[in-house]
């Protein structure tokens, strides 16, 4: 379905970027694979490169103005071309404004919005003077509704939101489909991590949180990642400045 396509994944690393790597490297894309954990990059890299995948890496960190700026064109220059873009990189600092540091505020703004911000803004001419592209961005349930004791990240999940929007409202003219994933819980270590920090037992309250989901259980990785390669095949050639909630059915709050 890919063939031939040029794909760049930030987060790649993580529980869903993974799932999304595999899931482009199977249908066939060439694969830039971005992550600040260069060591675990290039072991992936290696994985999906026994099962014959096409990849190449651009490790680094999305707090460095200059990578994101240039992730584009890196990737551009690899595979001579650039066809996707998933901006699924993002982390989560958790709890009330009265909990939230300069620190949280400054980092959650700069990896969850300003990199996605900077690794479009120098995309969009890119793939309009190739004549289109299709960009995915990961935002979340929890930035559409007002989730519990998160307000950094839901705050910094609604303005990708508004991104997606905007972005699929002002560059459709130039055949760019931009579009969302927003997801309620998935099955990753970013989830795994919230559960540890609490002391609670990570299988144990999964499966408790299974049990809050109407569908009977949150979603595993490639559940979102079936939405992603959608969003960024020609199945969905006239979705454009969509946010797809990806959520078993379990409002926020
Ligand atoms: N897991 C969930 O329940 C859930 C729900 C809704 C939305 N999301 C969103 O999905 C996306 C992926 O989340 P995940 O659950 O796979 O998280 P994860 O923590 O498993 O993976 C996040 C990845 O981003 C990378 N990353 C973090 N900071 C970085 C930086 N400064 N520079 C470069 N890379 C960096 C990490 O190394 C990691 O590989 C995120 O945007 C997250 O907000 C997750």
């Amino acid at each position: 379905m890919f063939t031939n396509q040029a794909v760049l994944v930030t987060g790649a690393c993580g529980g869903i970027g993974r799932a999304i790597s595999k899931k482009f490297a199977q249908l066939g894309a060439d694969l830039a694979l971005a992550d600040i954990d260069a060591g675990a990059l290039s072991d992936f890299a290696a994985s999906l490169e026994e099962q014959g995948a096409s990849v190449n890496i651009v490790a680094g960190d999305l707090a460095d103005r200059d990578y994101c700026n240039q992730l584009p064109e890196k990737t551009h220059m690899l595979f001579d071309r650039l066809d996707i873009i998933i901006n699924n990189a993002g982390l989560m600092r958790r709890g009330a404004i009265t909990h939230t540091s300069d620190e949280d505020y400054a980092l959650s703004m700069m990896i969850n919005v300003e990199a996605p911000f900077r690794i479009c803004r120098s995309a969009i001419p890119i793939m309009a003077a190739a004549g289109g592209g299709k960009i995915v961005n990961i935002a979340s349930c929890w930035g559409l509704y007002p989730g519990p004791d998160h307000l950094i990240y839901c705050t910094t999940k609604a303005a990708v939101a508004a991104m997606t929007r905007c972005l699929g409202r002002d560059h459709a003219c130039h055949n760019i489909r931009v579009n969302a994933v927003c997801p309620n819980e998935v099955d990753t270590p970013m989830l795994r991590t919230g559960f540890e920090i609490r002391g609670l037992d990570p299988d144990q309250a999964k499966s408790q949180l299974d049990e809050t989901v109407p569908l009977g259980r949150i979603a595993a990785p490639d559940e979102i990642a079936n939405v992603v390669s959608y969003l960024a095949s020609d199945e969905s050639s006239y979705v454009c400045g969509a946010l797809i909630e990806v959520n078993g059915a379990k409002p926020v709050y």
